[in-house]
Formats: C-alpha cells, sequence, structure tokens
C-alpha cells in the first residue's frame, strides 16, 4: 500500500509575497487526491514542497513518520525515493530517446544490469500504453504521449506516492479521459498514493477520492470527493461549475464589491450549474478492484453522520441499493442514540 502523507500548519512566501498559510491535509494511503486551485495559486509550489524542493517557513509534511520539512539532507535524499513526481511539461530530456529516458532513474540510482533495466523500463512502457515507442524522441511524439513517458518515468524506481502536476495541460478532453483512466488503472494495480494537482474540473469530478481546492491563500477545503462535489461554499461552486460570478476574479480574488456588482451585471442565465456527484472512474475491466476506493467508502460511510444532510442523501442516493440500505440502517440506529443531527 502507498504511504501516507500528512501536511499540517504549511506556510509559504517569497519575499514579502505569501503563497499559503496555514495548509493541513492528510493524502491517504492508495487513495487518490486531487488539489484544485485557480491558476496562480500555489499548486506547483504546493507539489515542490511536499518533496522537499522548497522550504517553507513553517510546517511540517510527515511521510509515514519523517518530515520532509525538517529533515537531514540525507534523509530527504531517502524519502524521495519514495516519490514519483511527473511534473506539467512531462520534464523529458529533449535529446534521449522515450527508452533512454524512462531509464534514466534506473541508471542514476541503482545498481541494477542493463538487462533488469530493459525488463523494467519495458513492464512500465507497457503500464502507461506506450509500449514499443521507445526509440522515438520526445519531439516527435504528441503531448499525451509525453506525459506517459514522463508518468513511466516517475514509475521505473516503484513508488509508493505520485505527485503529478496538472496532466491535462495541453490535451485535449479525450486524451484527458484516457490518461485519468490510466491513473486509475495504475492505481488498481498498484494501490500507491496519488496527489494530482489541476484547474481541470471534469478531471476533478470524475477521478479522485478525495479533493481539496487552495483559494486566496488558504486550503478552503479538503475531504471525500463527495462533500466537495456537492458543496454550496461559493467559490468552490463557482469553480467546479466554471462561472463568473463568485469570488475568483479574472486574474485574481475580486473584493466583495466587485462581486456583489458583477452578481446584478453577468446574465446568468445560460451558466449551467453542473455541480453534484456523477459517478466515479472505474478500473479498466479485467483489474482487481482499487483498494483504496474500497477502504475510502467504508471510512465515509462510517463518518455519514457527521456530514450535512445535504451531502449525506447525495452519498445514500449514488451507493449500491444494498450498500445504502445498511448505512440508513445504522444511522438510524445512531439517530436513535441521539447521535444524528
Ligand atoms: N521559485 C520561486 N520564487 C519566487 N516566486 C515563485 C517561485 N515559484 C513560484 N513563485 C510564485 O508563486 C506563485 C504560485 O505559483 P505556482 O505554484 O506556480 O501556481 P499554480 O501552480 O497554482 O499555477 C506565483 O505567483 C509564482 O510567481
Ligand atoms: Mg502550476
Amino acid at each position: 500500500m502507498g504511504a501516507t502523507v500528512e501536511v499540517d500548519a504549511l506556510t509559504k512566501s517569497f519575499g514579502r509575497q505569501n503563497i499559503w498559510k496555514n495548509v493541513a491535509l492528510t493524502l491517504p494511503p492508495g487513495e487518490i487526491s486531487a488539489l484544485l486551485g485557480p491558476s496562480g495559486t500555489g499548486k506547483s509550489v504546493f507539489l515542490k514542497t511536499v518533496i522537499g524542493l522548497i522550504r517553507p517557513e513553517r510546517g511540517s509534511v510527515h511521510v509515514d513518520g519523517v518530515d520532509t520539512v525538517s529533515c537531514s539532507e540525507r534523509e530527504l535524499q531517502e524519502v524521495r525515493k519514495r516519490f514519483g513526481v511527473l511534473f506539467q511539461d512531462g520534464a523529458l530530456f529533449g535529446s534521449l530517446n522515450l527508452y533512454d529516458n524512462i531509464a534514466f532513474p534506473l541508471r542514476e540510482h541503482t545498481r541494477k544490469t542493463e538487462t533488469e533495466i530493459r525488463r523494467i523500463v519495458q513492464d512500465k512502457m507497457e503500464l502507461v500504453g506506450l509500449g514499443g515507442e521507445g526509440a522515438k524522441v520526445p519531439g516527435q511524439i504528441s503531448g499525451g504521449m509525453r506525459k506517459r513517458a514522463g508518468l513511466a518515468r516517475a514509475l521505473v524506481l516503484e513508488p509508493e506516492i505520485i505527485l503529478v502536476d496538472e496532466p491535462d495541460s495541453g490535451l485535449d478532453p479525450v486524451r484527458t479521459s484516457y490518461l485519468a483512466q490510466t491513473f486509475i488503472d495504475l492505481n488498481a494495480e498498484l494501490d500507491m498514493t496519488i496527489l494530482i494537482v489541476t484547474h481541470n474540473i471534469e478531471l476533478a469530478r470524475r477521478l479522485p477520492d478525495n479533493l481539496g481546492m487552495l483559494f486566496n491563500r488558504e486550503l478552503v477545503m479538503f475531504g471525500p470527493r463527495e462533500v466537495m462535489l456537492t458543496s454550496e461554499e461559493p467559490v468552490v461552486e463557482q469553480f467546479l461549475n466554471g462561472r463568473r460570478i463568485g469570488p475568483i476574479g479574472m486574474s485574481e480574488e475580486k473584493d466583495d464589491a466587485t462581486a456583489a456588482r458583477e452578481a446584478e451585471l453577468i446574465h446568468d442565465d445560460n451558466e449551467e450549474d453542473v455541480r453534484g456527484l456523477v459517478p466515479q472512474m472505474r478500473p479498466t475491466r479485467g483489474l482487481p478492484a482499487r483498494s483504496g476506493e474500497e477502504r475510502r467508502s467504508r471510512r465515509v460511510l462510517a463518518s455519514l453522520h457527521e456530514l450535512p444532510a445535504r451531502v449525506r442523501a447525495e452519498i445514500l442516493a449514488a451507493a449500491p441499493p444494498e450498500e445504502a440500505a445498511r448505512w440508513r440502517a445504522i444511522n438510524a440506529t445512531v439517530a436513535g442514540l441521539g447521535g444524528m443531527p
């Protein structure tokens, strides 16, 4: 199973520019989480801080007990081996072919023989759907394939945690869906912890188990997908619907007066509300069920009584009928004991 990442009270500024403050969240092991946020809210800075490439002023990031903020350089080197990172541009070496790009971390960080390396590289290329493309150089292939190559390279050291920066950037919606399916399938096969940073709404609604959002230098919320996708928090609602009305402005957050004025001016008739639960993507037929998804469903259902009634109703409506009946019964018992609001 993948590692747990516990972020607490994290604060980062560059000079006098505060990027975000007091960010706290836990990436549950083996689950897929996504962090949303408008451009420039510090999502990439967050990923780099988690792996210790950027030093925050305050806070901690524990990876199974080791704090990447305060640990020694040597410990950091060790902890980094547990991460696979897929940067926004794929970060491939333009002069190397895909095979050599993907083999690079193995040649750099292990003493494996070329025969062993060949087996691993071919295996990962198969996994991400790049089988047989090893001889091509990055300049010859599409953006989607470059992402896949970057992903294969992130996988060769068998990471427990995968961090992905905007997997959809530069991809059309169909390629984005294929790539999202690849993450679901990888998670089903390898049970690794995954954090994806994105501003793609479709990806956010269909892929992750847990969702969070950065806005206005804070983590607005982080939790099970059902809570975020049904949230009535104005900034979340606006973002998930891609609306102009709301606290998010053209280039930054609006002040309250501007937001109120716009709400009067913008005709909202054609801004459709897509909020609400949609079914989550499932592993491709023939693959095992995702154990992270099962653990998470149990966790959410067990804490159903702590959620707002609206969210509870949506979760029960979306759950398989026999599961829903079982949880309605449990909740009725809890309510009988005075536990339900
Ligand atoms: N190394 C750096 N030095 C100074 N400022 C930086 C550095 N890296 C990022 N920033 C600033 O931090 C802010 C957030 O950047 P980023 O994390 O790239 O946003 P996002 O990924 O959400 O679009 C931006 O204003 C950016 O200019
Ligand atoms: Mg970014």
